[in-house]
């Protein structure tokens, strides 16, 4: 695994293998020293030309606690805003001797392309480009729900919201639909679903009702309107009143229905306080085992051969 760019492309043997290796280093966050040495002397690059509160902090935490050097690119205040081209950028600070750089872009496929241009040695992981993927994100949502549940093949998941928008939902639907779940869900006015939907492997749902109908586990994404252009939805109120997730539509799910959401939340537009600070959320333990996660990520695409014995360690 040079790069790490999309689920996609990966097995289930491989997404386990990553989870295992998750599981290996949430020990490291109980340790009065929070860090290993597995990746000192290597240099990690975040790259990051879109905001970002959790992807970006907790792979600098994740590099930090393998013992990496870790660059935080400002595109803001880079040279990109003279004139450089995003391969310019890349070019430059791979001559640093960067070891991996974590690229988030809202054009969709930026970090394949630029996985094409790097120098052998290097290794890309996408964190996030336009409504493509982000697979990271999707790995520490199959964390959480394998730590909290143990095993995909009873559960049905429900994704609410604006899939069309979401490259955390096809990354999601990739991860849940190879690691064997039962059933995915997607539910969602027509207006925020991609046309032929149902091909990714799921079933599609306008009406919350039927959609959350017995579900094991509620994925809530956010109204992503910096990649909307026009009008979705009549209003956020309107929007709230039929998909917001309330206790009351919660009560469709099965009791113990886990509630999850990537972050960043908007409290009343498609999620109660209630229910996101409810006794069901588990929104901060997935930001929590993102660390965990992307350690493992980062492990894998710099040395492989040597994780083998981090994790034995
Ligand atoms: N879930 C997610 O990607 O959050 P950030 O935009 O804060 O990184």
């Amino acid at each position: 695994m040079r790069h790490f760019l999309n689920i996609r492309e990966l097995s289930s043997e491989q997404l386990t293998h990553i989870l295992d290796t998750a599981e290996s280093f949430t020990s490291v966050d109980g340790q009065a020293v929070k860090k290993v040495p597995l990746l000192r002397g290597k240099t990690i690059v975040n790259l990051f030309f879109e905001p970002s509160t959790r992807t970006r902090t907790t792979f600098e935490l994740a590099a930090k606690r393998l013992s990496a050097d870790v660059l935080n690119i400002n595109i803001a205040t880079s040279a990109t805003t003279k004139g450089e081209s995003l391969l310019d950028t890349l070019f430059n600070l791979e001559a640093m001797n960067t070891d991996v750089f974590i690229v988030r872009h809202p054009e969709s496929g930026a970090a394949d392309f630029i996985a094409k241009y790097v120098a052998p040695h290097v290794s890309i992981i996408n964190a996030g480009d336009g409504k493509h993927a982000h697979p990271t994100q999707a790995m520490l949502d199959m964390f959480t729900i394998r730590k909290l549940r143990k095993d995909f093949s009873y559960l049905s998941v429900a994704i609410v919201g604006d899939i069309l928008h979401s490259r955390v939902a096809r990354s999601q639907i990739e991860a849940l639909n190879i690691l064997g779940a039962k059933e995915v869900r997607v539910i969602a006015p027509r207006t925020l679903l991609p046309a032929s939907v149902e091909k990714l492997g799921v079933k599609v749902f306008q009406d919350c009702k039927q959609g959350l109908h017995d579900v094991d586990v509620v994925i809530m994404l956010r109204l992503q309107k910096e990649r909307m252009q026009g009008a979705f939805i009549p209003s956020e109120h309107e929007y709230f009143q039929l998909y917001g997730l309330t206790p009351e539509r919660l009560a469709l799910a099965k009791p113990d229905a886990l509630v999850m959401h990537p972050g960043p939340i908007n409290r009343g537009v498609e999620i109660s306080s209630e229910v996101a600070d409810g006794p069901q959320s588990v929104i901060l333990q997935q930001v929590k085992y993102g660390i965990a996660v992307r350690m493992a990520i980062l492990s894998l695409v710099i040395s492989p051969e040597q994780n083998g014995a981090a994790i034995e360690s």
